[in-house]
């Protein structure tokens, strides 16, 4: 049980003042009870808070699926350029979310945010082999010895990359699901590159075994579900 004006504050992201302040004034409710004592107790487990109508999530740790547009960068800080924690809605916004791994920021689709660590770096830790698949537009054609390639594990310049799965989406082999384990800088676009073949769009339509909701367009987000944090955990293929 936590105290409910610490919750407010936390889970709203502003001082414990405005959350007392908001809670005098009866715009919290637990259930639709409203809540005017700022020391009432509240359980994460199973009680609804909605603030001004709208519900608050207050877990100890929120993790957010949102389908990441071009022109965000995946970190917390942007030095001027926007991230996608500036494009989050103002109320999912709170203290210490990050983004789970890194998208370029030319690249589209999954990204996970979050304010638990530990969660992250289990997900994104290449020892857990928890993959990650991508749609990939290319310039030119792949072929089966590129797939063979890939399946073998690839050696860059100064990285040496595990196995990756790759199989054609189209009759030209132009498009190509391609699902990896590690998270290293550019890896998609680095590997293809080292058989002359440029990444035209790269999107990230899985983790583990949960795909990205189709129903998110570009630049929303959504909470994700207990189950399916269990469903990214397994890490089952798709
Ligand atoms: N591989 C890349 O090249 N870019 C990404 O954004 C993700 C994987």
């Amino acid at each position: 049980m936590e105290r409910i004006d610490k919750v407010i504050a936390s889970a709203l992201n502003v001082s414990r003042n405005d959350a007392r302040t908001l809670i005098k004034k009866g715009l919290v409710t637990v259930g639709s009870k409203a809540v005017r004592d700022i020391g009432t107790k509240v359980d994460e487990k199973c009680d609804e808070l909605f603030c001004d109508g709208k519900r608050v999530q207050y877990s100890k740790f929120i993790y957010i699926m949102m389908n990441k547009p071009k022109g965000v960068i995946s970190a917390s800080e942007g030095k001027g350029e926007k991230t996608v924690i500036d494009i989050l809605p103002a109320e999912m916004k709170r203290k210490n979310l990050f983004p789970a791994g890194r998208l370029d920021k030319d690249t589209t689709g999954f990204m996970l945010i979050t304010d638990d660590g530990d969660f992250a770096h289990k997900i994104l830790s290449p020892k857990n082999h928890i993959p990650k698949t991508y749609i990939a537009v290319l310039d030119k054609p792949f072929n089966d010895e590129i797939i063979s390639e890939f399946e073998k594990g690839i050696e860059l310049k100064n990285d040496v990359l595990m196995p990756a799965k790759i199989k054609p989406l189209d009759s030209e082999y132009m498009t190509a699901q391609v699902t990896i384990s590690q998270g290293m800088y550019h890896q998609i676009k680095r590997m293809f590159a080292k058989f002359s073949i440029t990444v035209l769009e790269l999107k990230r339509i899985s983790m583990g075994a949960l795909p990205l909701d189709d129903s998110l367009k570009e630049g929303e987000c959504r909470y994700i579900t207990q189950n399916e944090l269990d469903l990214i955990e397994k890490g089952k293929l798709l």
